[in-house]
């Protein structure tokens, strides 16, 4: 038997980094994703390929103790597939050997949140492969633990948006579909980051400077809440100039760099209402939006040799195709 599924990028519209001190987000899925191939194999290893990497891993399986696997070749590439298969195999108590196949349309660490495009899209192959179509809560929760026992710190929301697709306004234990399609710039500035580092930066800011912390981070709620408005109500230059004012923000948070600024700021120069970091910062991409003139601003940005792409709604994970085998 042989399932592909797959589970979709996404971009902070706003309030990334806020979401971790409680308050809101919003996050849209692109129509960019990553795709797994699980298949069963006739011995006992897991392998995982992407391209010419490769890991290759024995299952052990402890009583008492669950299913884990013992690496025979591992490839720190695949640590966030790893734990996800781990955790299938646990939550469903079945393995067998599984060959898995990984193409992702998605850059890695840049900000377009492939770690949980990659977690979540794993989970639906393999636990469909081994007999359970499992619902999409279920996807959910997995993955979000997946990111956990890897990242160390991470909100539902990475997990949540690959799952369940669409813009989505979360919290920290809820979400709600805004419904509204849109079209946004991305713009890679290929400088590589962490998720993990980037919020331990934060997080120092915070213990330095509590009080102006938390009216930074107020200020950010403010902004997402308005941005749902201006969202449900079709409101463009209002949603621009309010990404506007969450970039600042996330500046002021110390995560965002020259080159982000500069992409920024050529952004709007070049007719964009609105223009941000979005994710982690520290690198990876800028959002623009720039309703009507997005294929000019597009074009321009392309000569200035920044990979740039534009990008709408893309859907949850879904099971791609499921083959019986003979
Ligand atoms: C990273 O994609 C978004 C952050 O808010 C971290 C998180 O929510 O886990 C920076």
């Amino acid at each position: 038997m042989k399932v592909v599924a797959s589970a979709p990028g996404n971009v902070k519209i706003f309030g990334e980094h806020a979401i971790v001190y409680g308050k809101p987000a919003i996050a849209m899925t692109i129509n960019k994703r990553c795709r797994v191939l699980a298949e069963r194999r006739q011995d006992d290893r897991i392998v995982v390929k992407s391209g010419n990497r490769f890991s290759d891993y024995t299952i052990v399986k402890i009583k008492g103790e669950g299913i884990s696997l013992n690496p025979n070749r591992r490839d720190a590439f695949f640590k966030y597939v790893e734990v996800a298969i781990e955790k299938v195999f646990n939550y469903l108590d079945n393995a067998y050997g599984v060959s898995l196949i990984i193409e992702s349309d998605l850059p890695e660490a840049a900000g377009l949140a492939s770690s949980a495009a990659v977690t979540v899209a794993t989970i639906a192959s393999l636990s469909k492969l081994l007999g359970h179509e499992l619902e999409r809560e279920e996807i959910a929760r997995l993955g979000h633990e997946v990111e956990l026992d890897v990242q160390g710190a991470a909100s539902r929301m990475d997990t949540l948006m690959a799952t369940y697709g669409g813009i989505l306004y979360l919290t920290q234990d809820s979400f709600k579909e805004i419904g509204k399609e849109l079209n946004l710039l991305i713009i890679n500035s290929k400088e590589q980051r962490s998720t993990k580092d980037l919020v331990i930066k934060v997080r120092m800011l915070r213990e330095r400077y509590p009080e102006i912390f938390t009216s930074i981070i107020d200020a950010i709620g403010k902004v997402v809440e308005q941005g749902r408005r201006a969202l449900i109500y079709g409101d463009d230059e209002e949603l621009g100039c309010l990404m506007n004012i969450n970039h600042g923000l996330l500046e002021s948070l110390g995560v965002s760099t020259p080159t982000l600024n500069k992409i920024v700021h050529i952004a709007r120069e070049l007719g964009a209402l609105g223009s941000k970091l979005t994710g982690a910062g520290g690198g990876g991409c800028v959002i623009a939006y720039a309703p009507v003139y997005e294929h000019e601003v597009l074009e321009k940005i392309k000569k200035l040799k920044y990979p740039v792409f534009l990008a709408n709604t893309g859907e949850g994970v879904k099971i791609e195709s499921c083959e019986v085998g003979r």
